[in-house]
């Protein structure tokens, strides 16, 4: 894979509006925010590996099942809320970690995660956040997850950890899918490296304006299951491995300590043609105790998408790509007003499906 040239940029330029969409569903979205993200961001953002194929299945396989409704069910109001790991959440959707939301708009992760926070999502800092990751838990009025990318440099990661636990995150995500970043078109034709302005303040010896493989080289290579039982136990939080899509290796990763899984292809960014998270996801759920959550990402966009997902068994359900169109398009309020058209779709789906609460979606309600 050819990596991008450093360039000599010195500003950038992106979002700064504050303030509700005026969107109908969340396909809405990516149109308006390529106006306001520069080319090379926007590609980063929205693209994803080889002929992404991975990237147009995840949302398409939803089309694979159809919803069976249960009428005169007997309720008028659902209740969305949800506790997983011990978050309490006012619906079942998070934000997955994804990098430098600096790209996006002026307030970074301080706007992704109050945006999240103030519609009852849970947010997940990142190890490639542009802000310092207290600054995000200060912004942030709700529960949230701190993802780490293993680093070679095991003070690193002890740091990391040590300070996501006293910034008040409550699980650590750890991402296994990307020892090496896989090839992404979009960013060799644009020539794509993170701007100069925009650091990564939680790694201390970030190259700066740099490419995602040339970051990708201070990230361990030779992941194990090790490596779980290790953030285990210098965490004593519980430890969400991300980027699962096959029943053994969930298996396996349970047996060496993994509290939760979730099951992701990267939002279809790492290897192409592995299977839609939603495919792979019934399968991870059979094999794992039913008392290990399950989460899912990658390619969700309806309200009828998370029913799909929970009636499969997930417990709650990420929204990447969105997330920071909503917030390059509105800040904070963007984010939030993203989420709640989702919500609103969620419920509405729980409403026509029959489901009074998040307890009630079940395997039977979907073929
Ligand atoms: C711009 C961007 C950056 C990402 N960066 C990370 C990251 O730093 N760590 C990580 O675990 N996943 C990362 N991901 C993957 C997301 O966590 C998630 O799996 C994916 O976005 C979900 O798919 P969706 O965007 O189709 O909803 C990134 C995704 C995007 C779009």
């Amino acid at each position: 894979m050819a990596r991008a040239q450093s360039s000599s940029q010195t500003s950038y330029e992106t979002g700064t509006a504050e303030g509700p969409l005026d969107i109908i569903n969340l396909y809405d979205l990516e149109a308006k925010a390529r106006e306001v993200i520069p080319k090379g961001a926007f590609g980063y953002i929205r693209g994803g590996s080889g002929d992404e194929w991975t990237l147009k299945e995840n949302t398409r396989a939803f089309d694979d099942r159809q919803i069976l409704p249960r009428y005169l069910a007997g309720f008028d109001a659902p209740n969305t809320e949800i506790e997983i790991l011990g978050s309490k959440l006012d619906v079942p959707l998070f934000v997955p970690p994804m990098a430098a939301h600096g790209l996006a708009h002026v307030t970074a992760e301080r706007g992704s995660a109050k945006g999240a926070g103030d519609a009852g999502a849970l947010f997940c800092a990142q190890t490639l956040a542009n802000v310092p990751l207290e600054d995000i838990a200060k912004a942030n009025p709700g529960p949230k997850w701190f993802q780490l990318y293993f680093m070679e440099d095991q003070g690193v990661n002890r740091e990391l950890i040590q300070r996501a636990k006293a910034a008040g995150c409550t699980a650590i995500v750890f991402t296994v899918d990307l020892e090496w970043p896989d090839n992404r078109e979009a960013d060799e034709r644009n020539n794509f490296v993170f701007p100069e302005s925009l650091t990564f303040p939680s790694i201390p010896n970030a190259p700066v304006g740099a490419s995602l493989a040339d970051l990708g080289d201070i990230f361990k290579k030779d992941l194990s299951f090790a490596d779980i039982e290790f953030i285990a136990r210098e965490s004593g939080l519980p430890v969400v491995v991300k980027g699962l899509l096959t029943p053994d290796n969930a298996r396996e990763c349970v047996a060496r300590g993994a509290a939760a899984i979730q099951v992701s292809n990267h939002g279809g960014r790492q290897l192409d043609t592995v299977p839609a998270a939603i495919t792979a996801l019934p399968g991870i759920v059979e094999a794992v105790d039913p008392d290990v959550p399950v989460l899912l990402d990658s390619g969700p966009r309806r309200g009828v998408h998370v029913f799909q997902a929970l009636a499969l068994g997930a417990r709650a359900v990420g929204v990447g790509r969105p997330t920071l169109y909503s917030l390059a398009l509105g800040g904070a309020p963007g984010v939030q007003s993203m989420f709640e058209t989702l919500k609103e779709e969620f419920q509405l789906a729980m409403k026509l499906a029959g489901c009074a609460s998040i307890q009630d979606i079940t395997r039977r309600y979907v073929t």
